[in-house]
């Protein structure tokens, strides 16, 4: 199943290299006095690719025999960056190292491997994790058997695996995301071949079934789907995970309904574009509505998703997320910019009147509906005008909140090569313009909830005050009220009574019915 390549000169600076043996299964390199055991490496063009071939399902997943209690008194430490996929990759993760017998550690310097799960989507997000190396890099040398990881969307980019072969060559091991399940595979080759072993697959991806999760709390993200084929000219998602492939229906759905006989409170349903769910079936004409009807159906007391692409939401969708019940009322749906013109070069594929009639769709169906977003200020050319739409379409769809970012060139995207001619200075002020205008309409939207009574899953303490709960409304409203720490886990109902930018508060206004 690895796709190794052996032309591997074209993405790696080797001027400094010493080949020291090549076969079919790898290539054994000295970089800086380290050994390296390249078995298959990043590549762009590939990952690009998005062949006819069908997706292979695996339902056979086992640890190797030899592996299983190969962490017995070992512990182990995982560091997540990015989106919620990362954080449920971060799941499966801790899931594998506690099936070979690793306990978990959140105290680095008692760790004996410690694994860094990585963001790719901007670039602050990648410079964070070369400044944690360099930390990383003071404990290696005062504990030399910590085993050190890198994984996630940054591996599978070739310039990234690049730089930490030739800078940062303390690194025990370097896998991306398409091989998640292999860890135990590569600790042993790492540990016993006492080499950096670097294994990134750029195929376009199978799906693996049946691997472990640890989850915590009483809410569970599911994948329904990974990858993307929408190639946004700015993102660098498809590169890094690949095809777009469903989950199989009957997969998803035994996943959820045994998550809700364990007693979860709460599904998020996770794809990069979950509205392509199915697309990709060739023997089943089953969508993302018929999914989440259901997804209704099932005896869990809420059911959220993310993300959305306008582009493919659909009116059975829409029909579906009508009927309410444990579809709860929010949707999280990107527009990234109000002008038609930039959605154009970002390669969106709809237009602001689109976006405009698909929003205002949602909240006649759905008349409860909170809508969220995200945008990006700064793309390649946006003029102030264009700008301005983005803050006017704002307005328009009334969002309670967004995710806002400052455009990051990303290496081998078509954006890349678009001259980046927005000025920093210009670029801050509009996204702090953007903001606070996105600050005002989250007041606004909080403002609206005083005096109701809302429906409150109980998360847990707030940070700051261990006798005020906090908790979430099914429009993932965060609400705090005064309350026992036996409530968590639980819903409550809390009477709003005050409204900040960023949150409600309330008092409790019923003795809780415990499900579950
Ligand atoms: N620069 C800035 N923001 C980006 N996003 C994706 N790629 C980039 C980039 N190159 C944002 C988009 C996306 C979110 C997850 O991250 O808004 O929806
Ligand atoms: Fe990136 Fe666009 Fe795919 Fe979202 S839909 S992951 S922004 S390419």
């Amino acid at each position: 199943m690895t796709n190794n390549t052996k032309d591997y000169s074209k993405y790696f600076d080797f001027s400094n290299a010493k080949i020291l043996s090549e076969d079919e299964e790898s290539t054994r390199v000295r970089i800086n006095g380290r050994e390296i055991q390249i078995k298959s490496q990043p590549d762009y063009r590939e990952g690009k690719r998005r062949g006819k071939e069908s997706i292979a399902v695996h339902t056979d997943f086992s640890i190797p025999e030899d592996m299983e209690n190969f962490g017995e008194g070992k512990r182990y430490h995982v560091q997540t960056y990015g989106c919620q996929m990362n954080e449920h990759d971060s799941e499966t993760i801790k899931g594998l190292l506690e099936q070979m017998g690793y306990t978990g550690t959140e105290d680095r310097t008692q760790a004996d491997i410690i694994l860094l799960n990585t963001c790719a989507i901007r670039e602050n997000a990648e410079d964070r994790v070369f400044g944690e190396l360099g930390h990383l890099k003071v404990l290696k040398t005062e504990r030399p058997g910590l085993m050190i990881g890198v994984c996630g969307c940054m591996s599978q980019e070739e310039g990234v695996v690049n730089r930490i072969l030739q800078k940062h060559g303390f690194v025990d091991m370097i896998f991306g995301t398409h091989n998640v399940h292999r860890l135990p595979h590569l600790i042993r080759e790492a540990v016993f071949g006492k080499e950096m072993v670097v294994e990134v697959w750029s195929k376009e991806g199978d799906i693996i079934e049946n691997l472990p999760k640890k989850r915590e709390g009483m809410r569970a993200w599911v994948n329904i789907m990974y990858g993307c084929d929408k190639f946004c000219t700015y993102c660098i998602v498809p590169y890094t995970r690949g095809k777009e492939r469903s989950r199989r229906p009957e997969d998803v759905i035994a996943e959820v309904r045994e998550l809700a006989r364990q007693g979860f409170k709460e599904i998020t349903l996770l794809g990069q574009n979950v509205n392509a769910y199915g697309k990709d079936f060739e023997d089943l004409d089953y969508r993302f509505g018929d999914l989440m009807e259901d997804m209704s159906k099932i005896d869990v007391p809420r059911v959220r998703f993310t993300t959305s692409h306008p582009r493919d939401f659909d009116d059975r969708l829409i029909q579906v997320l009508g009927g309410g019940g444990n579809l709860v009322e929010h949707i999280h749906l990107p527009v990234q910019s109000g002008s038609s013109a930039v959605l154009k070069k970002m390669s969106r594929k709809y237009t602001r009147e689109h976006y405009l009639e698909l929003a205002a769709k949602i909240r006649k169906v759905v008349p409860d509906a909170v809508l969220t977003t995200d945008i990006i200020v700064g793309f390649p050319g946006e003029s102030d005008e264009q700008f301005e739409e983005t803050l006017s379409l704002v307005r328009e769809v009334g969002y309670d909140s967004a995710y806002t970012f400052i455009y990051s060139p990303r290496e081998g995207t078509p954006a890349a090569s678009m001259a980046d001619d927005i000025p920093m200075e210009v670029k801050k002020r509009r996204l702090a313009a953007l903001n606070a205008l996105i600050k005002e309409q989250s007041r606004r939207g909080n403002e609206a909830l005083t005096g109701r009574t809302v429906e409150v899953l109980v998360e847990g303490e707030s940070k700051n005050n261990a006798s005020v709960l906090a908790g979430r409304t099914r429009g993932n409203k965060l609400v705090h009220f005064e309350g026992g720490p036996e409530l968590v886990g639980t819903f409550v109902q809390v009477k709003i009574n005050d409204a900040k930018s960023w949150y409600v508060k309330g008092d409790l206004v019923e003795t809780p019915v415990f499900a579950g």
